[in-house]
């Protein structure tokens, strides 16, 4: 292979885009993913002309690939296939229903998790995957090649990959919150070494916040006896993007339905995946709260949810796409008038309306039970257009960053986030004024080049024949 080519590989669940038919001249087209993920690894892997290593199920993928279509104009992928079997138990049962609770807090412990015989099938598929794509980078990847690796899904790929090739330079990224060693206790013994070893023993492991960091170091002194490698990186926004996208006739089309709708009353915004661990739900108790304690408010206010639909292949997830729904009905049904609805609630993937919202809001509630980082947090003041406010999380990573010139809350305190949604309403134009200044400073401060460039920098440090991995500490 020439060693030009390929020198740098990027390899994440989910892929940059998704091939799909165009019906209007037969053709298979590229459509952007959805996802913070994305949007937080697209600008260095196309100035660096990556090859981007992703799973596919899609028979459209394996034909894209075939003829050597682009994901962009700079990026190559390389569809990595799994089945359609497989990777339900890899993604629905290991990543998303046992990875991601465990790492969030999420548990409903009285029922679950339930590790049993058909969690453990699940755990094998979750093996079989990891090594797949240890396989196919190992296959795709020059000497002393530089590969990047993302998130949970693919905790044991870097240590896999590693083993096999010891010239690599591997660094590996985490976007979600690392828990505590007695939360990562809950996962049986040898999963919970699977996962700390597979992810430690194959390079540095990045986090948006050094309290993460700390947790999964934590964890490794816990459960393996030493210390991990790892290194803190808060991704950033692509303010240049995030202003094409705010200029765009789409989103101009979008905010002016936003206008109309909102009709001069204050507006509240959230944009989040439907997530359980974005805590919509007490979002909407508090606004419900806030309304019933603040009179003054009622026909002054409208909350604008944009939450777009998620993992909808879980359960737990229609639930509780079930819940919000419901929840925002009754709120509506409790204190509209025939003139004023105070929830809108849009559950669709519209990029530009999201944009649109962020450019308009007073308030961004922004609430999650507990986030890696919450890049809406910085897009928000990145592109806000009337001084708005922002009320964060103290459990979300981007709080380090931005706590400052925000109203923070505990995420469990519907009481505390009703009457911070009630002081940002209240806070006068200087206020605003500053803290939007300040927040979106901060916000712009790094480019998603220069989180690139930390995880480059990460990988730098390891392979070239430096493994085994006692010699990386
Ligand atoms: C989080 C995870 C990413 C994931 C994204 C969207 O940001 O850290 O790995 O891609 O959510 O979730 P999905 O399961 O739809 O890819």
């Amino acid at each position: 292979m020439d060693s030009g080519a390929n020198a740098l590989i990027v390899v994440s669940n989910r892929g940059p885009v998704s091939f799909e038919w165009d019906p209007a001249n037969g053709r298979l087209r590229a459509k952007r993913a959805a996802g913070g993920l994305v949007n937080t690894l697209g600008p260095g892997a196309r100035r660096h002309g990556a090859l981007w290593l992703a799973a596919s199920t899609s028979e459209t993928d394996k034909q894209a690939s075939k003829a050597a279509l682009l994901a962009d104009e700079l990026v190559r992928f390389w569809p990595v296939p799994v089945s359609h079997e497989r990777y339900h138990a890899y993604y629905d049962v290991i990543s998303n229903q046992t990875l991601w609770f465990c790492l969030h807090g999420l548990w409903d412990t009285p029922r679950r998790p339930r590790f049993d015989r058909h969690w453990w099938s699940a755990w094998s598929s979750y093996r079989e995957v990891n090594e797949l794509f240890a396989t196919e980078i190992d296959r795709a990847a020059p000497r002393g090649a530089t590969v990047l690796v993302q998130d949970y899904q693919l905790a044991l790929t870097p240590s896999m990959l590693a083993r096999r090739r010891p010239d690599l330079r591997i660094s590996s990224f985490i976007h979600t919150p690392w828990c505590s060693p007695g939360e990562l206790s809950s996962l049986p013994d040898e999963a919970a070494s699977e996962v700390l070893a597979g992810l430690a023993d194959g390079g540095p492991v990045g986090f948006h916040s050094p309290r993460w960091a700390a947790a999964f170091d934590d964890c490794v002194k816990a459960v393996l006896g030493r210390a991990a490698a790892t290194y803190v990186a808060p991704a950033a926004v692509d303010a240049g993007d995030l202003k094409k996208v705010a200029a765009s006739e789409e989103c101009e089309m979008e905010r002016v339905a936003l206008d109309e709708a909102v009709a001069g009353r204050k507006l509240i915004v959230r944009v989040d995946r439907m997530e359980l661990s974005k805590n919509i739900l007490r979002g909407f108790w508090a606004y419900d709260e806030l309304l019933e304690t603040r009179p003054d408010l009622r026909g002054h206010v409208v909350f604008a949810a944009l939450v777009y639909p998620s993992r909808v292949g879980l359960a737990e997830y229609q639930a509780y796409s079930q819940e919000v729904l419901s929840l925002a009905a009754v709120i509506n049904a409790r204190w509209g008038t025939p003139d004023w609805t105070p929830v809108l609630l849009h559950a669709e993937d519209n990029y530009p309306r999201s944009i649109a919202a962020l450019r308009s809001y007073d308030v961004l509630l922004v609430n999650p039970l507990r986030d890696g980082l919450n890049l809406v947090a910085k897009e928000g003041p990145s592109i806000n257009e009337r001084d708005g406010s922002l009320v964060l999380s103290r459990q979300a990573g981007a709080w380090l960053e931005l706590g400052d010139y925000a109203l923070g809350v505990n995420p469990f305190d519907v009481s505390q986030t009703a009457e911070a949604l009630g002081r940002a309403l209240d806070s006068s134009p200087e206020r605003r004024s500053v803290d939007a200044g300040c927040l979106r400073r901060v916000a712009e401060m790094r480019t998603p080049l220069d989180w690139f460039d930390d995880l480059l920098n990460a990988a730098c440090g390891s392979g070239s024949g430096r493994y085994p991995p006692e010699q990386l500490h």
